[in-house]
């Protein structure tokens, strides 16, 4: 096929003008998340640390990012890998100290990069004091108003207050004498609180007037410290609504809650008119209205800050008018756009989506995000290396169906090219750039994801993405702890993708990053312009669009595609066999000469 592109200026229609008001850094920010317990360990234990981020922190600077984005590193027992939040003021020893983190901030300042932290308010841990005191207070009391306590249905309310299922599978309640008993806690009574994840995770109650000061001055605690912003976890659970009412829908996060009625989540991938693929999040534990008020209190809480404070939404919310109300103007300053991450790869179906993210955060001002990898989904270079229709796997096992190594890095580098060129902030995940896969071949025993023990079994959960990052090739543990230790073992896939490898390596995926990187930054792509070329707008095998002067050309099914004289190839994801031509799934980054 050859393009018909003119060296002049081809045919576009314009979907996005580039944002006319202040500049804020989050706007076109490149924010690389940062998974503590996997990055670095410095003391050897086999867990990373935050002494350990600090000691490799210029990897980020030498990569090109403009922030950082930490998973919790808080006290807690870990039950959820610290997304179980037992002291939000205090750090886990596991993880170091509040010194350490300093060092780490004053690091990351110098080095010219932002600091995001999580806040995890839905739930706390079950270690946390007030869940304690709830527990010995007993029904009623002021302390149990705090989460989510009820009494039972049925005639010795031996049965749930409702029908509600855990995300991490089984009952999202428990009952109090289920787990504790007089004699040993002193505690058994016969209340159920609820759990919307783990049984060690319980919900606050976000109508109670102690909680909601409580996030407030959790939040001027660390922007105290000078952090420059927070990912808001589970952003749309907070509230739920009146009643409690039974929800015979299907309940899950990635890809969010089906419509009541529904027998099977929708996740093909093929995104409607609204951009979302996962059917919405209709039940009466997600994205209720009241969320938003709370997002207006702590949008005056951050104002009082300089240097744009931002929250960013994790809310597994669809169609995307509903996840835009998160970003309206006194709110939230970003959300994920988790729509384009369970998206297919497939044009039509990307176009559809990115239309729609686009259209519908302009609506309200707000720059749109782009995703493909964190730690709760299959990396995206074992992704889309699965045949069709296992789309978004929660886990891979060594059981399952294996993805097809080769052609997924080819895959995730082209998608990872296209994302960077489209206007907007950007977030990566720990170790894409190093073109990581899943562990997917993981033994069963090292298992620690709770998912994987409340859906017994079934789904291998998020343990795969979550092995520690490969630094030296040579090293033990490919120089992720001094001792050779690893809290999941790496697999030996791993070695040809160490940071020194990688670096060494000319066309490596480091590379990649790292020009893509200098380029989007060179030509303004993050506060950019987009127009499709109009020449491929109804085909599902070419995606090509232009921003500023770059035009971004993504092969992704079809034949070879021949360039017009006169354009010049800047960046392209696998190399490229003639100077124009562009194969099967690469994405190129084009100039006009
Ligand atoms: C978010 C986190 C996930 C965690 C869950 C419960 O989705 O990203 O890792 O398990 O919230 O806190
Ligand atoms: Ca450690």
């Amino acid at each position: 096929m050859a393009l018909t592109l003119t060296t002049t200026s081809p045919d576009v229609s314009i979907l996005h003008t580039p944002h006319s008001g202040p500049a804020q850094w989050w706007r076109n920010a490149v924010i690389y998340q940062v998974y503590p317990r996997s990055f670095a360990d410095a003391n050897g234990d086999g867990i990373g640390d935050i002494a350990g981020i600090t000691q490799r922190l210029d990897h980020l600077r030498e990569l090109g990012v403009d922030a950082l984005w930490l998973s919790p590193f808080y006290k807690s027992p870990q039950a959820d890998a610290g997304y179980d939040v037992a002291d939000y003021r205090q750090i886990d020893p596991l993880f170091g100290t509040l010194d350490d983190f300093d060092a780490m901030a004053a690091k990351a300042r110098e080095l010219n990069l932002k600091v995001i932290v999580d806040l995890v308010p839905n739930h706390t841990s079950d270690d946390h004091e007030w869940f304690k005191e709830a527990l010995s207070a007993g029904p009623g009391s002021p302390e149990r108003d705090r989460y989510m306590f009820r009494d039972g249905k049925g005639k010795n309310g031996e049965l749930p207050p409702n029908n509600w299922q855990s995300i991490f599978g089984g009952p999202a309640w428990t009952r109090v004498d289920q787990r504790w008993n007089a004699s040993e806690d002193g505690i058994a009574d016969q209340q159920w609180y609820l759990h919307m994840f783990d049984t060690r995770q319980p919900d606050l109650n976000w109508d109670n007037a102690e909680v909601r000061e409580d996030f407030e001055s959790i939040l001027r605690f660390w922007l105290d410290r000078g952090v420059d912003g927070f990912r808001i976890d589970v952003a749309h659970g907070m509230v739920k609504a009146a009643g409690l009412p039974d929800w015979n829908g299907l309940t899950s996060m990635v890809e969010g809650t089906t419509a009541e009625g529904a027998t099977q989540i929708k996740t093909d991938g093929t995104p409607n008119e609204d951009g979302g693929n996962g059917g919405g999040n209709s039940g009466p534990m997600f994205d209720q209205d009241g969320v938003h008020e709370i997002y207006r209190s702590w949008h005056k809480v951050m104002e009082t800050y300089d240097g744009d404070r931002a929250l960013v939404a994790e809310a597994w919310v669809e169609p995307l008018s509903r996840l835009a109300m998160y970003v309206r103007e006194d709110e939230m300053q970003q959300a994920f756009n988790f729509s384009y991450l369970t998206t297919k790869w497939d044009a039509a179906a990307l176009r559809t989506v990115i239309n729609a993210s686009i259209r519908e955060n302009d609506n309200v001002g707000a720059p749109t995000t782009w995703v493909l990898s964190n730690h709760d989904v299959v990396r995206h270079a074992s992704r889309m290396g699965l045949a069709t229709g296992e789309l978004n796997p929660n886990g891979i096992g060594k059981n399952d169906p294996q993805p097809d190594a080769a052609l997924g890095l080819r895959r995730a580098r082209a998608a990872t090219l296209q994302m960077l060129a489209l206007p907007g902030s950007a977030y990566l995940y720990q170790g894409e750039e190093l073109g990581l896969p899943d562990h997917t071949t993981l033994d069963d025993q090292y298992r620690q994801d709770p998912a994987w023990e409340r859906k017994g079994h079934t789904e291998a959960g998020r343990d795969g993405c979550r092995v520690p990052i490969p630094w030296e090739a040579d090293s033990p543990a490919y120089g992720f702890s001094t001792t050779g230790q690893s809290w999941l073992p790496q697999p030996d896939t791993y070695k040809a993708c160490a940071a020194d490898v990688q670096k060494a390596t000319a066309n490596s995926t480091f590379s990649m990053y790292q020009r893509a990187l200098k380029l989007r930054r060179e030509h303004n792509l993050g506060l950019g312009s987009l127009g499709w070329v109009t020449e491929f707008e109804h085909t599902g095998e070419v995606l090509a669009f232009e921003n500023n002067n770059i035009i971004v050309l993504t092969n992704i099914g079809g034949d070879a595609i021949e360039l017009p004289q006169g354009t010049r190839v800047v960046l392209s994801s696998a190399p490229m066999h003639s100077a124009l031509t562009v194969e099967r799934d690469v994405c190129v980054w084009i100039v006009r000469d």
